[in-house]
């Protein structure tokens, strides 16, 4: 039989910090709570009943060894477009909330942000903006298969490049070329080599 295949709806996590997760969503992702009561919250940025939820029971605490221990990396949102990225960063640079770091997947440009409790939260914007063509990109292209994890860039240098009027496909083959290293190369949550 043909597997009918569902679309991903929703992201829900554990946590003790209810209300600093719940403030933190509504600031990076504009999402607004939806239904919430002591121990539990679900929230949506779009049309979708939820998108984000949190189990907040008693009991729950954190993992000190998050980083060598095997679950997930990251969730990722998109962006219509890099301006709408770039307007992000900006905005929420000046919400006092900075990426952690930074990568041009070729593919994406993405900027990683932790959340209250060291959850990873990808903002991207699609390279080709079209998906049939990042998609096409990403399988068969010797420039993904040389660097599939990405180039870093600092996004205070690529917003004022972008800002100044660089346009958009010049500029992401500088920073995809390396043009745009950050001092020094930041973490991405997994263990040293
Ligand atoms: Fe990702």
């Amino acid at each position: 039989m043909a597997t009918i295949k569902p679309t991903l709806h929703h992201v829900t996590m554990k946590t003790s910090r209810l209300d600093d997760m719940i403030a933190w969503y509504a600031l990076v992702l504009g999402a607004q709570v939806q239904f919430r009561d002591a121990t539990a919250c679900w929230m949506t940025n779009d049309a979708a009943n939820h998108r984000i939820a949190f189990l907040a029971v008693p009991g729950l605490g954190d993992d000190a060894e998050k980083v060598r221990h095997n679950g997930m990396h990251h969730c990722a949102f998109e962006y219509a477009s890099f301006a709408d990225l770039m307007e992000s960063f900006d905005r929420l640079r000046q919400a006092g909330v900075e990426p952690a770091f930074c990568l041009d997947h070729g593919l994406t440009i993405s900027l990683y942000y932790q959340d209250p409790e060291g959850n990873y939260v990808e903002l991207q914007s699609d390279n080709f903006s079209d998906w049939k063509a990042s998609s096409e990109w990403m399988r068969t292209s010797a420039d993904f298969a040389t660097n599939p994890i990405g180039t870093f860039f600092d996004p205070a240098k690529v917003y004022a490049a972008f800002k100044s009027g660089q346009d958009f496909k010049t500029l992401q083959k500088s920073v995809r070329a390396g043009a745009y290293l950050p001092n020094p190369i930041p973490g991405i949550g997994l263990p040293m080599p």
